[in-house]
């Protein structure tokens, strides 16, 4: 361990980045992402497992190294010390990261973004994403957002509630929101026990850890936007691109995995874009790019075993026509 690694950030928390998360798919990630020299972004840094790759594959290229969380980018200034020449970071949601300087001087010649959270966020119970007992309902990804878990909980509409609980895929979206509202009228919900009795109260009996797992991804993905930042970002981030770069997308859940299928496919038809009946024949026109994986790649066994957070991984690429 480095002096680095033991010292405390300002946060006062800073961890070991060998500690903060296992980066997942890593060689099949490397094996799409790298074909050229150039600027790399990578969107969610996390503890920095991906970014140290694509400089250990690439000597002359740089990343920049985008996250929302604080303590994400100091594990990952951590990790890439040794490359700290090649990197820049900055804290910001990857869909604004087409908007920063250096992005606007030079184009990107890959980018990857791994979503979800860390197991750092998830495991620390201050963080307040988990499920287990006494944690405060926080899930913010970036600190500085005013709106924790405990807050949406409090004043979402019930309907807002629903569309939440229903995108993220929690068991009986209409019946929790219904059960949520009733609760917040005589007490607010605060601490992941608060939203399991919810959950327990809605299933007449104890809730299993699938059901609860889902329940508060689906939480997080609405506290933090996750589908707002990956439906904008990713046409953002594919315009960024120079001809011939690549994006690759690593999710964990069926909607973002979707989300992404569908924009991959959308951006290979020639058509795309095209105001319908238009007097053009689709042979006359140039796809976008074209889809690399035409399947989703998937984590093998060896992974898994030592890292269950690879299971649900699904790993997608994109090439930007040349
Ligand atoms: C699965 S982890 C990434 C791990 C990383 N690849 C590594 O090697 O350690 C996901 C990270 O993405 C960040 N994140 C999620 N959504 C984001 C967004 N819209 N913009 C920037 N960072 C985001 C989270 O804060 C978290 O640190």
């Amino acid at each position: 361990m480095t002096t680095s690694q033991r010292r405390s950030s300002g946060s006062g928390h800073r961890v070991p980045a060998y500690e903060y998360h296992a980066p997942v798919l890593v060689e099949q990630a490397m094996s799409y992402l790298i074909e050229r020299d150039g600027l790399y972004l990578d969107g969610t840094v996390g503890g920095g497992g991906h970014a140290e790759a694509i400089l250990a594959r690439c000597a002359r290229c740089r990343v920049l190294a985008v996250d929302r969380d604080r303590e994400a980018l100091d594990a990952a200034r951590d990790r890439l010390s040794s490359g700290a020449d090649r990197v820049a970071f900055a804290r910001m949601s990857f869909r604004e990261a087409p908007r920063h300087p250096l992005v606007r001087e030079e184009k990107l010649a890959g980018a990857l973004l791994d979503l979800g959270v860390s197991s750092h966020q998830l495991d620390h119970r201050r963080r307040g994403f988990t499920f287990r007992r006494g944690a405060r309902l926080d899930m913010r990804m970036d600190q500085s957002s005013p709106l924790s878990a405990a807050d949406f909980l409090a004043d979402a509409t019930r309907e807002e509630l629903v569309r939440v609980l229903r995108e993220g895929q929690a068991p009986r979206p209409a019946a929790l929101a219904a059960r949520i509202v009733r609760r917040r009228g005589s007490r607010p919900l605060a601490t992941s026990d608060d939203l399991v009795a919810v959950l327990e109260a809605v299933l007449r009996r104890r809730a299993g850890h699938a059901e609860k797992a889902r329940l508060f991804q689906a939480l997080r993905i609405g506290v933090n936007d996750e589908i707002g930042a990956l439906t904008d970002g990713l046409p953002a981030i594919r315009d960024a691109l120079r001809p011939g770069g690549v994006l690759v997308v690593i999710s964990y859940h069926s909607v973002e995995d979707a989300i992404v299928k569908r924009a991959f496919r959308d951006w290979s038809d020639p058509s795309h874009g095209l105001p319908p009946r238009l007097p053009v024949r689709a042979a006359d026109l140039e796809p976008l790019g074209r889809v690399l994986t035409k399947k989703p790649v998937t984590a093998p066994p060896g992974e898994t075993e030592v890292n269950r957070r690879a299971r649900p991984a699904r790993l997608r690429a994109w090439r930007k026509a040349a």
